[in-house]
């Protein structure tokens, strides 16, 4: 079946690349990529070929929302004639019976039908409105679509999202819910990260189940609850400066097991011996929520000199910056030892973001 997995704008390819790696590969059969779509400014989506139910897509996190495809069109007209393509191709297209079975067993449900909205999206120069491809779309499921379907503004059964990027329609329906994009995190701060971020980020670290893991500026501690839940490992430790993070950081820790520790430190003077630590991930602060965009400079070279006295050779340091020059300017002054790898891209509320890799020399 053809599902999508939608995530942060820059982060398709990590995406896949977990999907690739944690999805069942059954009797020799793994996921295949069908492809990378860019909704710009507000999503990637990937569109893969998996068998076998969703579960293990939910279980995905570098996602924040999974969809089986029920239906798709290529070479989309730009005007009248596009609207009867895509009406045609969500009316009668041969994935429609069963992608509905697999959102009704997703969604726990029996009943035929029920109640639907459509969220549409539109890339590209067409000559009709957004609204316009929701009309075509909910008037293709009322026709055709088996069971009763009543459309809605809100709190309907079954969310159909219909992406149009340039010529092509990928109309698809909904199997996660919201906790898949907050993972039930307690509480936030201002400049936490959305999980998803956080778990692309930890998976670029390469967990082993021996790892030391660090985020020196753990502030709510997004990074460290998705180590933890990315599989075994020996220890975590996560601080921060402010006091205020520090309590949001143990609230939302709690009940994780496993050897995790939290205290306030300055990430310039790490409570750690030279080569201690496996894995180091860090959202560096960025220029507008520290305030003092002056003193980030000095901040980056005296926390990555840091971070390369307490990484073992081998070991793994991913961070998240608004600027990367400045993390390269720090990183020639003070941590020569820290090999710079690839960079990816992301883009945050309409601001860009770049994930740096390293490696300790
Ligand atoms: C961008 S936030 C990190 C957000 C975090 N990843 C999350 O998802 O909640 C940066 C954090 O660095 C902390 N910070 C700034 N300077 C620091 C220092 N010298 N030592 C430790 N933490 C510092 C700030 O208090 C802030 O919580």
């Amino acid at each position: 079946m053809l599902y999508a997995l939608q995530t942060i704008p820059g982060l398709g390819e990590l995406a896949w690349r977990e999907a690739e790696t944690h999805l069942p590969s059954g009797d020799g059969a793994g996921p295949r990529l069908v492809g990378l779509r860019a909704i710009p400014g507000r999503n990637d989506l990937v569109l893969l070929d998996h068998r076998g139910g969703a579960k293990p897509l939910l279980a995905l996190r570098s996602s924040e929302d999974v969809f089986a495809v029920a239906a798709r069109a290529f070479r989309v007209a730009p005007d009248e004639r596009g609207l009867r393509q895509i009406y045609a191709a969500v009316r009668y297209g041969e994935a429609i019976t069963a992608t509905v079975d697999q959102w009704k067993r997703t969604a726990g449900t029996r009943q035929q039908g029920g109640t639907f909205r459509v969220i549409a999206r539109t890339v590209g120069k067409q000559k009709f409105q957004r609204r316009d491809l929701g009309r075509a779309v909910a008037d293709a499921i009322k026709d055709g679509w088996p069971g009763r379907w009543r459309m809605v503004e809100d709190e309907a059964n079954l969310e159909v999202w219909a992406t149009l990027v340039d010529q092509e329609l990928v109309c698809a329906l909904r199997l996660s819910d919201v906790t898949m994009r907050q993972r039930g995190k307690l509480r936030h701060l201002p400049a936490s990260l959305r999980p998803a971020l956080a778990a692309a980020m930890i998976n670029l670290t390469d967990p082993d189940p021996d790892d030391v893991f660090v985020d020196p500026m753990a502030g709510a501690g997004t990074l460290l609850l998705e180590r933890a839940a990315a599989g075994k490992f020996a220890e975590i430790h996560g601080g921060d400066v402010s006091s205020e993070a520090l309590s949001a950081m143990q609230e939302n820790l709690r009940g994780v097991g496993g050897k995790i520790h939290m205290s306030r430190w300055d990430a310039r003077n790490l409570p750690f011996d030279d080569g201690e630590v496996d894995k180091v991930a860090v959202n560096l602060p960025f220029g507008k929520q520290v305030g003092a965009e002056a003193r980030l400079p000095e901040l980056y070279r005296e926390s990555l000199s840091e971070i390369a006295r307490i990484l073992r050779p081998g070991g793994r340091f991913v961070a998240l910056v608004g600027d990367p020059r400045t993390l390269e300017s720090a990183r020639a002054a003070a941590a020569r030892a820290l090999r710079p790898g690839p960079r990816h891209r992301v883009m945050l509320l309409g601001h860009t973001a770049t994930i740096c890799e390293f490696t300790r020399a």
